[in-house]
């Protein structure tokens, strides 16, 4: 089968297209062909090898000192089930699902296998394939944090970086718990935000929201572009500030906050369950949750597709068909 293949960090061209064996499923597992993967924020971030000075240790000890563990990256997917182990009996052949590779990832391939009871749903019927696709890093990941915030219905919640693949995710599903949600980007997302069921946008190249005098229950900075010392102004007495970052200098902030103040920060990795996938797909099937696709790339341009996303500026999500 055609597969990318990763064998040592750096620019985007690292990742070679070649020809490996096709995997088979064992007892417990299905066999996937894939028709489309993405290009995430975590799968550039894998192949660069850049990470801050404060993770490098952790991070390179999880994914390879000198070379990437993870030979094939690509961590979203969604196709159709070819064939299934003998213990199976939650999918069959003929499915069509979507969700994660796992662990290993492996989705830059035309086939993967994961156990039945992986991050794995059946395709809602309202999305295809690219759009399914893209649901379990960015909705999985904007699920986490929101859940973590607590919200109430009503309370007011700040989306901070709104466009990007969390973000875009982040305000449907604020939204959907019944926040009044506010959504920060650039001028040109601004209609894009305001389609995704945001109350109120800011444009953050006009106007600095921390300055504005308005407070918020929630501010979720979908994108690490904030600091904490920063926002906490903007932030109702016993507000969250929550954060897909992670620094030295946040763990410290996010300790003392506890101790003095109200306040909570919340930070750290993403946990999206299995029964998360589920989640979403009902989300997106009772039309609660769609995905924004900025653009589509075949396999054959994922050198492209890494450049383009690694620029920092997709809006939603970028698509990698198969
Ligand atoms: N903690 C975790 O477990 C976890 C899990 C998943 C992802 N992440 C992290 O989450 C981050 C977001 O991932 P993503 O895939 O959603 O990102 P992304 O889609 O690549 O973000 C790009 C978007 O961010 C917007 N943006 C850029 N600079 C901005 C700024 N200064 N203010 C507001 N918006 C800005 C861009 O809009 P403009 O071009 O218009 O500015 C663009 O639409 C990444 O850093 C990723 O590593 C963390």
């Amino acid at each position: 089968m055609k597969a990318i293949i990763c064998t040592k960090y750096g620019p985007p061209e690292v990742l070679e297209l070649r020809e490996v064996d096709k995997p088979v499923p064992k007892d417990n597992e299905v066999l996937i062909k894939i028709h489309a993967t993405t290009v995430t924020a975590g799968d550039v971030a894998d192949r660069s090898g850049k990470v801050s000075a404060s993770s490098w240790l952790p991070t390179r000890m999880m994914f390879g000192f000198t070379k990437p563990r993870r030979k094939i990256p690509g961590s979203d997917l969604a196709g159709v089930i070819e064939a299934v182990g003998k213990d199976v009996t939650l999918f069959k052949a003929g499915d069509q699902v979507f969700g994660a590779a796992g662990w290993g990832s492996g989705a830059y391939a035309e086939y993967k296998c994961v156990g039945q009871d992986a991050r794995l749903a059946l395709k809602p019927d309202n999305m295809n394939y690219e759009e399914s696709a893209a649901v379990a890093f960015g909705a999985g990941t904007a699920l986490h944090f929101i859940r973590k915030a607590n919200i109430d219905p009503e309370q007011k919640v700040l989306i901070y970086g709104a466009s990007g693949s969390v973000g875009s995710y982040a305000v449907q599903i604020a939204k959907y718990y019944g926040a009044e949600v506010t959504g920060v980007c650039s001028t040109a997302n601004l209609e894009l935000v305001q389609s995704l069921g945001a109350d109120n946008v800011i444009d953050y190249t006009a106007e600095d929201f921390t300055k504005n005098g308005v407070t918020y229950d929630v501010i979720f900075d979908a994108v690490y572009k904030t600091f904490y010392s920063a926002c906490k102004n903007s932030l109702a007495q016993a507000g969250v500030y929550a954060t897909v970052g992670m620094s030295m200098v946040l763990m410290m902030q996010m300790l003392w906050t506890k101790m003095a103040s109200s306040r909570r920060i919340i930070s750290g990795v993403a946990s999206i369950k299995a029964e998360d996938i589920l989640l979403l797909k009902e989300l997106a099937q009772e039309g609660h949750l769609k995905s924004v696709i900025d653009k589509t790339y075949p396999l054959e341009q994922i050198a492209e597709a890494h450049a383009y996303v690694e620029a920092g500026h997709k809006v939603g999500n970028v698509v990698i068909t198969i």
